[in-house]
C-alpha cells in the first residue's frame, strides 16, 4: 500500500441477532462488499467492519422462546450469519458483536461525554406496562384494535390495514403480545438525548453532501420537528446497564451504531492500528455507512448528533439503498419468495446474485426488484454468453498450438479500447453506479465476441500454416478477457480466481490493466461458470415455502412510518405508503367519447386533465356505457402510467372503475365541484 493511499472505513448495517440473513439483507452487504473490494483492488487502505446487533427486547424474547440464554442465542446466530456472509464472498475485515467489552466501554464513553456536555436529560413519562410479565412494552409489543378502521390485531404504533398512526394508549382493547395481558399505564423516569439542541448542526450537515439528495430531503421533514430521544430502557432488557442508573439499560439503538466503532476498535487491537486516526474529531480518514432507507433517521440524525456531542468525527457520507422485492412484490412466505441466504446457497451460486445485484444497482435509493426470470436470463446471457464465451472460444486453440500466448496481438486497437475504458469503469464503481459499470463491461465483451466471430479462429485453425495468425487472434481475445476479469473482480472475486488459475498469473489488481499478457503460458481451459437452469430457481422457491421464519417482529425499535420491506415476512400484497404515493391520480373531464372501429369492449376517451392537457385513453367499458353517457363526466385518471401501445392506438393512462367488468362496471366519478387536473389523494 502506498503512502498516498486513502484511509477509508466502511460499514454495513448490523443485522439483528435473532433471525437468518435473507436476500433483502444481502443487497446491502453485496453492494458494500463490491465497493470495498474495488477500493482494495485500487490499492486504497479500506477497512470493512460489521457486527451482529445483539441487544434489545426482541432478541431477549427470542432467546426465551428458544429456551436458551440471550448469550447462547446471539452466539448461535452470529455463527450462522458469518457462515452465510462468507459463502456469499462478503469479506469483512472484522465481524464482531455489539455485546462486547469494547462496545460497552465506548457506549459508556459516548454517553458520559454527552452527559458532561449537558445533552442528557431526565423526563418522567407514562408508558404501557405488562403486569403479568413485569416489563414495560415497546409500541411493537402492544397490539389491539385500530381506533380508526377497527381492524383487529394491529400493532401499537400503526395500523397495517388503514395506515393510521397512533399511540398504543389509543388502541381499542389493547393487549401485550408478550403475555396476552391487558397493559396498564405506569410512570417511569427515563434518560433522553437532547436532540433538538443539535438542530443547527444537523441542518448544515444534512446539506453538506454527506447524504443522497432524496435522503437529505426526507430528513428535512424530521429536522422540522426534532424531539428529545429516549435512550434508556427498564429491566428486564438485554443490553448494557447504564452506569449510575441501576436497572436502566441503554436502548439498543444507542449502542448499535457505536458497534461500528467497537468492531473497528477490536480490529485495531488485532492489527495494531490507531483507532483515533479514524474517529478523532480532526480525523482525515473517510468514514462511510451503507444502510437501508428504513434507518436513515438513526444514521442521519441521532448518530451524527451523538458523535458531535461526544467530540468525535461525523461520517463522510451515508449511502442508503431501497428495499428488495421479488418478482415485483414484497418477499412472501406463501409464494416462496422469502428466500433465506442459506436456501439460496443450497441451490444457486452466490456469483449469480452478486452479478445481478451489481447489474441493477445505482447510487439511488430506489427499490430493487429481483425478477427471477430476468435474473436467470441476464446472468446466462452476460456472464456465460458474453464474458466466459471469450475465453472458451479461444483458450483451447492456444493450448492446441503450444500453450503460449503470442508476442504480438492481431488487434491491438481492440485491446487498447478495453484498456482505455478502465478509468471510466473505475469512476462508475467509485460513485456506486455499478449498473453502469456492468453495462460498460458487457458492451466491451460484445465487441470482443463480434471480433472473434468475424475472425473465426476455428476455421483458420483447420488451414495449413496459419497457426501464428490463430494464436495472435486468440491472444487478442484472451487479453480482452483478462482485462474484463480485472474490471469484474470486485463483483466476481471467485470467478476472477478461477480465471487467474487458467491464465497462470498472480492475483490481479486494478493497475494490472495497464499491462498485457504476452508470450506467456496458460493452462488448459476449464468451464468457468455454469448456466442457471430455471429448475434450480423453482426448487429454491419450493424449499423457501417449506422453511420460513417466524413472523415475530425483528426489533422493538423501528419508527412508526417505517416503509416495511426488508426485515421480516410481510403480509402478502400489502404495499407501503411510498409505493402508493408513486401512483399519481388526477381528476379529468371526458371531453369526447367514441366507439372504436373493430373493438368490442373499448371506448376511446379524450380526457381534459387541466394543466396536464389532453389525454387519449382506451377504456374497456363499452358493455356498460354509451359514449354520450360519458361526455362531460368527471373521472379519475392514473396520470403517470407509462403509455401503452394498443392495436387501436396509444393509451395514455387509465380511468378508475369498480367491478369485475362487462356490464358490471362502475366508473368512479368525483363530486361536482372538482376541477380537471386536480390531484386526487
Ligand atoms: O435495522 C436493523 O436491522 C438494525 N439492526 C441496524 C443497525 S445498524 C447500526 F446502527 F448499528
Ligand atoms: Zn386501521
Amino acid at each position: 500500500m502506498s503512502d498516498t493511499a486513502r484511509k477509508i472505513l466502511v460499514t454495513s448495517a448490523l443485522p439483528y441477532a435473532n433471525g437468518p440473513i435473507h436476500l433483502g439483507h444481502l443487497l446491502e452487504y453485496i453492494q458494500t462488499d463490491i465497493w470495498v473490494r474495488f477500493q482494495k483492488l485500487r490499492g486504497e487502505q479500506c477497512i470493512y467492519v460489521c457486527a451482529d446487533d445483539a441487544h434489545g427486547t426482541a432478541i431477549m424474547l427470542k432467546a426465551e422462546e428458544n429456551g436458551v440464554t440471550p448469550e447462547q442465542q446471539i452466539a448461535q446466530v452470529k455463527a450462522d450469519h458469518e457462515r452465510d456472509f462468507a459463502d456469499f464472498q462478503i469479506r469483512f475485515d472484522n465481524y464482531y458483536s455489539t455485546h462486547s467489552p469494547e462496545n460497552r466501554a465506548l457506549s459508556e464513553m459516548v454517553f458520559q461525554r454527552n452527559k458532561d456536555a449537558g445533552y442528557i436529560i431526565e423526563k418522567t413519562i407514562t408508558q404501557l406496562y405488562d403486569p403479568q410479565k413485569g416489563m414495560f412494552l415497546a409500541d411493537r409489543f402492544v397490539k389491539g384494535t385500530c381506533p380508526k378502521c377497527k381492524s383487529e390485531d394491529q400493532y401499537g404504533d400503526n395500523c397495517e390495514v388503514c395506515g393510521a398512526t397512533y399511540t398504543p394508549a389509543e388502541l381499542i382493547d389493547p393487549y401485550s403480545s408478550v403475555s396476552g395481558a391487558t397493559p396498564v399505564e405506569k410512570e417511569t423516569t427515563q434518560l433522553f438525548f437532547d436532540l433538538p439542541r443539535f438542530e443547527p448542526m444537523l441542518r448544515e450537515w444534512t446539506r453538506s453532501g454527506a447524504l443522497q439528495e432524496q435522503v437529505a430531503n426526507k430528513l428535512q421533514e424530521w429536522i422540522e420537528d426534532l424531539q428529545p430521544w429516549d435512550i434508556s430502557r427498564e429491566a428486564p432488557y438485554f443490553g448494557f446497564e447504564i452506569p449510575g442508573y441501576p436497572g436502566k439499560y441503554f436502548y439498543v439503538w444507542l449502542d448499535a451504531p457505536i458497534g461500528y466503532m467497537a468492531s473497528f476498535q477490536n480490529y485495531c487491537e488485532r492489527e495494531d492500528l490507531s483507532f483515533d486516526d479514524y474517529w478523532a474529531k480532526d480525523s482525515s480518514a473517510e468514514l462511510y455507512h451503507f444502510i437501508g432507507k428504513d434507518i436513515i433517521n438513526f444514521h442521519g440524525l441521532f448518530w451524527p448528533a451523538m458523535l458531535e456531542g461526544a467530540g468525535l468525527r461525523k461520517p463522510t457520507a451515508i449511502y442508503s439503498h431501497g428495499f428488495v422485492t421479488v418478482n415485483g412484490a414484497k418477499m412472501s412466505k406463501s409464494r416462496g419468495t422469502f428466500i433465506k441466504a442459506r436456501t439460496y446457497l443450497d441451490h444457486l451460486s452466490p456469483e449469480y446474485l452478486r452479478y445481478y445485484f451489481a447489474a441493477k444497482l445505482s447510487s439511488r435509493v430506489d427499490d430493487f426488484d429481483l425478477n427471477l426470470e430476468d435474473f436467470a436470463q441476464r446472468v446466462n446471457a452476460d456472464l456465460v454468453g458474453k464474458l466466459v464465451n471469450i475465453a472458451s472460444r479461444t483458450g483451447n486453440f492456444v493450448k492446441k498450438f503450444g500453450g503460449t500466448l503470442s508476442e504480438e496481438l492481431d488487434n491491438p486497437l481492440l485491446v487498447r479500447e478495453v484498456q482505455e475504458a478502465g478509468p471510466r469503469i473505475a469512476q462508475s464503481y467509485e460513485k456506486r453506479e455499478f449498473g453502469k459499470a456492468m453495462r460498460d463491461i458487457m458492451a466491451l465483451a460484445d465487441h470482443a465476441n463480434g471480433y472473434i466471430a468475424e475472425k473465426a479462429p476455428w476455421s483458420l485453425a483447420k488451414e495449413e500454416g496459419r497457426e501464428q495468425e490463430v494464436l495472435q487472434i486468440c491472444t487478442t481475445a484472451i487479453n480482452v478477457f483478462r482485462l474484463l476479469v480485472i474490471y469484474l473482480k470486485p463483483v466476481l472475486p471467485a470467478l476472477a480466481e478461477r480465471a487467474e488459475a487458467f491464465l497462470q498469473i498472480e492475483p490481479l489488481t486494478w493497475n494490472d490493466s495497464e499491462q498485457l499478457l504476452l508470450n506467456h503460458e496458460i493452462a488448459k481451459f476449464k468451464p468457468l461458470l455454469n448456466r442457471i437452469d430455471m429448475a434450480q430457481i423453482e426448487s429454491m422457491l419450493s424449499a423457501s415455502k417449506e422453511s420460513t421464519p417466524a413472523a415475530a417482529p425483528q426489533s422493538d425499535s423501528k419508527p412508526a412510518a417505517k416503509p416495511s420491506g426488508n426485515d421480516g415476512p410481510a403480509k402478502d400484497d400489502t404495499i407501503s405508503i411510498d409505493d402508493f404515493l408513486k401512483v399519481k391520480l388526477r381528476v379529468a373531464r371526458v371531453a369526447r367519447a367514441a366507439h372504436v372501429d373493430g373493438a368490442d369492449k373499448l371506448l376511446q376517451l379524450t380526457l381534459d386533465v387541466g394543466e396536464l392537457g389532453e389525454r387519449n385513453v382506451f377504456a374497456g367499458i363499452k358493455a356498460k356505457y354509451k359514449p354520450e353517457d360519458l361526455e362531460g363526466k368527471l373521472v379519475v385518471l392514473v396520470a403517470n402510467l407509462a403509455p401503452r401501445k394498443m392495436k387501436f392506438g396509444v393509451s395514455e393512462g387509465m380511468v378508475l372503475a369498480a367491478g369485475p367488468g362487462g356490464e358490471d362496471i362502475y366508473v368512479l366519478s368525483p363530486d361536482s365541484g372538482a376541477e380537471p387536473g386536480m390531484e386526487v389523494r
